[in-house]
């Protein structure tokens, strides 16, 4: 059975959770390999909503592994909240069913005060983070004072790290944010206390992958955020801290790349991103507000209003290529439904020159105005549609272009938050 990457590649936000847990039941094994609980995936069962932040969409089966990974950064505050959540809804039975790296790193409380002051110190170009503490993770792995799963093990090294760390981020924290400072004392006896909680479940994870694999286990990797959210391929700064890209689901599970089979992109039907930042194809007028309103786009995590737009194909392209798309499961075709029209930007203008590549640098985005080809809109309520032919010849036309201008067959198309709600073309585990 294959391995498969599932990845976002817009700004976030396009119903990994739902496709996740829809496919969940053809893989073994689920893993989450980068970002943390600024990820929101909302699952729909039944009539019933769970958003997760940081346990892979795989775990409303009960007879799956998730997996949370080393490229993961963890609070463990929000990992008990997150287990005691499902517990009381009914899910998660049997404490074998997750697993965290030994070696993910942890989000530590002076992070989430950083991440904060930050974005309130620098209130005219600040990201738009969502507080979670994210950035300021990523840096203590990148500066090698992070504390990590492992450590829990070890009170006095554990203990040691925390002063070493909180004696360059009280720092920060006093005299650059004028904040008051984080005695390491309470961080560690806070921690000693949640780590009776998680230590069970932490392990080596490239072992359990190796050995499962090697027996035939299949395992679907989940995605957080999206590519242009990437650190490197997205609109940084305007960007999370981690990569995003299918790519990362070798270094940040601890597999390598020869055990990725296929790599599966998540769209909507058209443009959403939450936080500041470019985003050529966004839309200010009745269209763009009909898409918020019908799309009920509302952040998962933090709430906010998401900004929508066209559906843009020139940063689709450029997903397409750093990612290595195997196919594209296009998400919310219904909410296009009723729209005259329906617009695809093909190019860019950039001071009167066309370009068809996503420009990297922020000035150069800022300014480029979205080329357009119109297409007829489709007006039926296409939620109960689950084959191909159901969907109204307007509706075919739209993938059938998108299918064009980007070279990659839209594989999967959803029509609704419901599991059921999913036209299912070629099925990703289909051997
Ligand atoms: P994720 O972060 O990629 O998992 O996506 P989110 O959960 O943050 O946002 C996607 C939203 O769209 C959620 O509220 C889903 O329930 C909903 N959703 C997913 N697929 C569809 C679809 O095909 N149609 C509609 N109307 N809603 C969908
Ligand atoms: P899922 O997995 C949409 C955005 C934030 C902000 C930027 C940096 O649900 O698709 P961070 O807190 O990561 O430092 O914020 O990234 N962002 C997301 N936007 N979906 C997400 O996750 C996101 N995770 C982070 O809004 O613009
Ligand atoms: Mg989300």
């Amino acid at each position: 059975m294959p391995n498969i990457v599932i990845v976002g590649i817009q700004w976030g936000d396009e119903g990994k959770g739902k496709i996740v847990d829809l496919l969940a039941d053809h893989a073994d094994i689920i893993v989450r390999f980068q970002g943390g609980n600024n990820a929101g995936h909302t699952l729909v069962v039944d009539d019933k909503k769970i958003i997760l932040h940081l346990i892979p969409s795989g775990i409303l089966h009960p007879d799956k592994l998730c997996i949370i990974g080393n490229g993961v950064v963890v609070d463990p505050e929000v990992l008990i909240e997150e287990i005691e959540s499902l517990r009381g809804q009914g899910f998660f039975p049997d404490d074998a069913m997750l697993r965290v790296s030994s070696e993910a790193h942890l989000i530590m409380p002076y992070h989430k005060l950083i991440d904060h002051a930050r974005e309130a110190k620098n209130a005219k170009g600040k990201i738009g983070t969502t507080g979670r503490g994210i950035g300021p993770a990523y840096e203590d792995k990148a500066t090698r004072v992070g504390i990590r799963m492992c450590d829990l093990a070890n009170p006095g090294f554990l203990k040691e790290r925390i002063e070493s760390a909180l004696a360059e981020r009280n720092f920060l924290l006093t005299r650059y944010f004028d904040q008051s400072p984080v005695d390491p004392r309470e961080v560690f006896d806070r921690l000693m206390a949640l780590s009776e909680k998680i230590t069970q479940y932490i392990a080596d994870i490239p072992a359990i992958l190796a050995s499962r694999i090697a027996r035939g286990a299949s395992v679907m990797f989940e995605g957080a955020q999206g590519t242009l959210l990437d650190i490197d391929h997205g609109t940084f700064p305007y960007v999370t801290s981690s990569h995003t890209v299918a790519g990362c689901a070798a270094t940040g599970a601890g597999i390598g790349p020869t055990m990725i089979d296929a790599v599966y992109g998540i769209s909507k039907a058209y443009t959403t991103r939450v936080g500041g930042g470019p985003f050529p194809t966004e839309l200010f007028d009745d269209i763009g507000r009909c898409l918020q309103e019908k799309g009920t786009e509302f952040g998962a995590t933090t709430g906010r209003k998401r900004r929508c737009g066209w559906f843009d194909a020139v940063a689709a392209q450029h997903s397409v290529r750093v990612n290595s798309l195997s196919g594209i499961i296009m998400t919310k075709l219904d909410v296009l439904s009723g729209l005259s029209s329906l617009m695809i930007c093909t190019g860019y203008e950039v001071d009167g020159r066309l370009i068809d590549e996503f420009p990297s640098d922020i000035p150069t985005l800022d300014r480029v105005v979205p080329r357009y080809i119109e297409l007829p809109g489709f007006k039926d309520d296409i939620g109960k549609a689950r084959d191909y032919s159901d969907l109204p010849d307007n509706a075919r036309n739209y993938i059938d272009k998108i299918e064009e201008l980007l070279a990659v067959p839209v594989t999967m198309i959803s029509v609704g938050a419901e599991r059921t709600q999913t036209i299912i073309r070629r099925h990703p585990f289909a051997p």
